[in-house]
């Protein structure tokens, strides 16, 4: 490892980028992203100034919920490449001074996974469907499911067995996505000796750490008692808080992570667990990065929170105070695969609300605005302590695909909510690597599994590199500096509170934040980044912001 991201304890401010294999870049023209893509795209990422990648799943699955229901943990899916390809994948990767951090999914196997298909075929109370939340279903004759509970993406979340060949009574099982990913049983040793086996796999091959999929769903509560609410992973801040859901947030899923966490540590050089839990409030999210826990949990308070100064500045108060009671970095995030991207989000009337996706008949984002607020809000992001982690595209400014015809929905969530949901493929779209040619350099063939809207033209990696105003150029600019001034382990301060305003410094860096539609002034100092131009009268523009260096002020 040369560069970025070689120094221990290397997760508590690194700058983690979310390379979504499906749309990142496409080697073989099939339409699909592979690894061989990205691995032909380090340069690219190592200029950029990140210090991990985190790849969504690529191991072989029936591509149910693109990925996130894996038949095979120990194989790479042929769409993505092979597990050579992931072994050169770190290898590149550490050449670039790249860690790389893969994504677990624990919660549930796809149901083409060989545990499964074996439990599909076993008696009930078989040790193979002591694997699986198999029962029995209610009334007279079973044909009722066994609990009320709701699927994330809609619907029951419980699936009958087809008729069984010794005609004895099917039983139903358990599944809090969609109906090709069971639950897991995490009180079954055998559970999780499986999956220590599979992180030794990837952890000899050379990962650096992992994200825990839906690391709050693991453990549900003993005897499966009703639940009238859909397990929604949303938690919306508007929401009631989602802690007494008996499929979330249990107690019993620390012991897992206290076993990972020994299990990692066995290995030389700092890897690391990052956490996807949606859990409320911050108290109860601090227990997941305790120090013999994950060393990460991602924000999703910060991510939710709406166009609001105000607002902002009491999350980033709350989450840093909450992570520092257990000794543990925040990780900030704006946008990730599972929601609307932050520069559509921050265009909509209602600024930074969370839709579930976006389609033709909903209200259109004020992209010009949007763009400007993603602009300016990473500045915050970035200049924040603690680790950030950016989703592909975001460097470009990439708003989502808001008018995606409904007969290219590919979502679980838009099947199972009727189209009531129209999922998140909005936010997956391939990336525009060129100004031209039919699939924006995405590969040569033109092939896409999802079709780019046409203003992703104008934000393609070649324009923007072109510009020294682009996206792409600030972010550059941004990690630069961020690097430079050390702003991932520094101190945040806040100045006295101006309306509209985050303002703070961190070491010898000003961070200004204006969410106002209104110009406001300046401190002294000079100018580090601008997210917009700065006139004479020192003002900073509405939905702009700057960095400031105020070791020379
Ligand atoms: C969270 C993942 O980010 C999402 O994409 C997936 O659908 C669910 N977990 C189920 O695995």
């Amino acid at each position: 490892m040369t560069q970025n991201g070689s120094h221990p304890l290397w997760w508590k401010d690194a700058v983690i980028y979310q390379v979504y294999p499906r749309s990142f870049a496409d080697s073989d023209g099939d339409g699909i992203g592979d690894l061989p893509g990205i691995i032909d795209h380090m340069p690219y990422l190592e200029k950029l100034g990140i210090d991990a990648l985190w790849i969504s799943p690529c191991f072989q699955s029936p591509q149910g919920d693109a990925g996130y229901d894996i038949s095979d943990y120990r194989k790479i899916d042929p769409l993505f490449g092979t597990v050579e390809d992931y072994e050169a994948l770190i290898r590149e990767a550490h050449d670039h001074g790249l860690r790389v951090i893969a994504d677990m999914v624990p919660n549930h196997t796809s149901d083409q996974h060989a545990w499964f298909k074996e439990a599909m075929v076993s008696e009930p109370g078989s040790a193979a469907r002591e694997r699986y939340l198999f029962r029995d279903g209610k009334g007279k004759s079973g044909d009722e499911p066994p609990n009320n509970w709701q699927s994330v993406f809609g619907g029951i979340a419980w699936t009958r067995e087809p008729e069984r060949k010794d005609g004895k009574p099917r039983q139903w099982y358990l599944h809090l996505f969609d109906s090709c990913q069971p639950d897991l049983n995490w009180y079954n040793p055998e559970v999780r000796s499986e999956f220590e086996s599979v992180l030794r796999f990837w952890l000899d091959r050379g990962v650096d750490g992992f994200r825990i999929d839906v690391a709050h769903g693991l453990i549900k509560e003993k005897g499966l008692p009703p639940y009238t609410e859909r397990a929604t992973m949303v938690g919306e801040d508007d929401d009631k808080t989602p802690s007494d859901a008996p499929m979330w947030d249990r107690d019993g899923v620390h012991d897992i992570y206290r076993s990972w966490h020994k299990l990692l540590a066995s290995y030389p050089g700092d890897r690391m667990l990052v956490a996807e839990a949606w859990v409320k409030p911050l108290s109860r999210l601090a227990r997941y990065v305790r120090p013999d826990e994950m060393q990460q949990t991602f924000n999703f308070d910060y991510l939710l929170c709406r166009w609001n100064a105000a607002k902002y500045r009491e999350i980033i108060t709350d989450s840093l105070e909450a992570m520092h009671e257990v000794g543990a970095i925040t990780a900030w995030v704006m946008s990730n695969h599972d929601t609307v991207r932050h520069a559509s989000r921050l265009g909509l009337k209602d600024a930074g609300a969370r839709p579930q996706g976006i389609d033709a008949a909903h209200e259109q984002p004020n992209e010009a605005l949007g763009l400007r607020r993603a602009r300016a809000v990473i500045f915050m992001t970035l200049g924040l302590p603690g680790s950030a982690t950016l989703y592909q595209g975001e460097e470009l400014g990439l708003p989502d695909h808001t008018t995606l015809d409904r007969k290219y929905r590919q979502d679980p969530a838009f099947f199972r909510t009727e189209g009531k949901e129209i999922g998140r493929d909005g936010c997956r779209i391939p990336m525009p690597w060129k100004a031209d040619g039919p699939s924006l350099g995405f590969n040569e063939s033109g092939e896409l599994w999802l079709p780019q809207p046409k203003q992703y033209k104008e934000y393609a990696v070649t324009v923007e590199e072109k510009d020294p105003h682009s996206t792409l150029a600030l972010y550059r600019a941004l990690l630069t500096q961020r690097k430079k001034f050390h702003l991932g382990r520094g101190v945040l301060k806040w100045a006295a509170p101006r309306e509209n305003v985050v303002e703070f410094t961190n070491g010898d860096v000003r961070v200004v934040l204006n969410c106002g539609n209104e110009p406001v002034a300046l401190p002294p100092g000079d100018i580090l980044v601008a997210s917009h131009e700065i006139g004479e009268d020192k003002m900073l523009p509405a939905n702009a912001a700057v960095w400031i260096s105020v070791s020379k002020a």
